[in-house]
């Protein structure tokens, strides 16, 4: 139940977070046995590049302990989402903290926010939506691939944060949030394949005193039929932005110190005291050389508060799906 809160013993069925290095990092649960795929009850062993690891013997350790491996040795830390996003299992391509942090500052959310999210898919972001929300807010978040839907609400109540959200199973381009989320929202965001399809789902969805949107397309195409949609449904502030993650390379180099013996003697004419170049090491921050990745374009929208909700632009259902064909 580590996800709700801090504490500091590992108790058994926690999940533990066992750090080796920056890029060996790994989610393992705190539990003795484990059933394998014979359907064999067996010793819950984790193979690391640095010897194995009975999970059992974690239970009763301080989160934050260093553990020794046969190899080498590693720490057990408490799960946060960033963690959780870089070793939970993958059901789906997922939201990484780069866009979840800029999603969370753009959809304004704080405890008490409630929020719409679809779809689930492997519940990155939900993790840290669940997180900025909590105690007192709630994310809804829906899916229409069943098996995707179960097995979040079984993740989500493993890591002791049932309370916070609600799954839903449902297409949400065919048949909305449902009945009992109109006017409920603060924020809506989606990350779908026809995102503009949700669009006017979120327009009955979100508070009457307006909300933000925020959409996340890996193609430009989606991104244009979304601003359209959302320009027609009298959305404001729409902007779409990419967040780049530069890493540069920590590096020692030498370089050569400026002799002014140098520049003195070439403006006099005379000889330099000093004749040999003198170098100095130092350390530098290196820029990638190839740029990095693209994700997705995040677009994000305000809808106003009902009585300024006037300024509706006319295009119509025709002009969207075929603008961009
Ligand atoms: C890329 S994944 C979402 C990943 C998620 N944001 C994360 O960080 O883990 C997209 C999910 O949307 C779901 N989906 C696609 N179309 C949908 C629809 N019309 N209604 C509900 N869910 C849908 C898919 O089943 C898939 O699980």
């Amino acid at each position: 139940m580590s996800f709700d809160g801090y504490k500091d013993e590992i108790n058994e069925g926690d999940t533990v977070i066992l750090y080796l290095t920056i890029t060996q990092v790994y989610s393992i649960k705190a539990q003795p046995k484990i059933v394998n795929k014979k359907g064999n009850e067996v010793e819950n062993v984790f193979q690391t590049p640095y010897g194995a690891l009975k999970c059992g013997e974690l239970i009763g350790k301080s989160y934050g302990t260093k553990i020794s491996l046969s190899k080498g040795w590693g720490y057990v830390l408490q799960p946060t989402p960033e963690l959780w996003t870089i070793t939970l299992p993958h059901r789906t391509q997922i939201i990484y903290t780069p866009d979840i942090s800029m999603i969370i500052l753009q959809l304004e959310l704080c405890p008490g926010s409630m929020v719409i999210e679809s779809g689930t898919g492997s519940g990155s972001l939900s993790h840290a939506l669940i997180r900025a929300v909590k105690p007192h807010g709630h994310v809804y978040t829906f899916d229409f691939h069943e098996v995707r839907a179960k097995t979040a609400t079984e993740e989500f109540k493993d890591h002791g944060l049932a309370s916070y959200v609600t799954v839903g199973h449902r297409d949400v381009c065919e048949d909305g949030f449902g009945e009992h989320m109109t006017g409920k929202a603060d924020a809506v965001f989606l990350d779908l394949p026809h995102p503009w399809l949700a669009i006017p789902h979120a327009l009955t969805s979100i508070k009457t005193t307006g909300g933000r949107l925020c959409s996340f397309s890996p193609c430009i195409e989606q991104v244009q039929k979304s601003c359209l949609m959302l320009l027609k449904l009298g959305f404001q502030d729409i902007q779409t932005l990419e967040v780049l993650q530069t890493q540069y390379s920590v590096q020692q180099r030498s370089i050569p110190v400026i002799n002014l013996d140098f520049v003195k003697a070439e403006k006099d004419g005379s000889e330099p005291e000093k004749k040999e170049r003198e170098m100095m090491k130092t350390v530098t921050g290196l820029p990638p050389a190839s740029s990095p990745g693209h994700t997705g374009y995040l677009t994000f929208a305000t809808l106003p508060p009902v009585w300024c909700r006037s300024l509706q632009i006319s295009l119509n259902e025709e002009d969207i799906l075929t603008s961009v064909d």
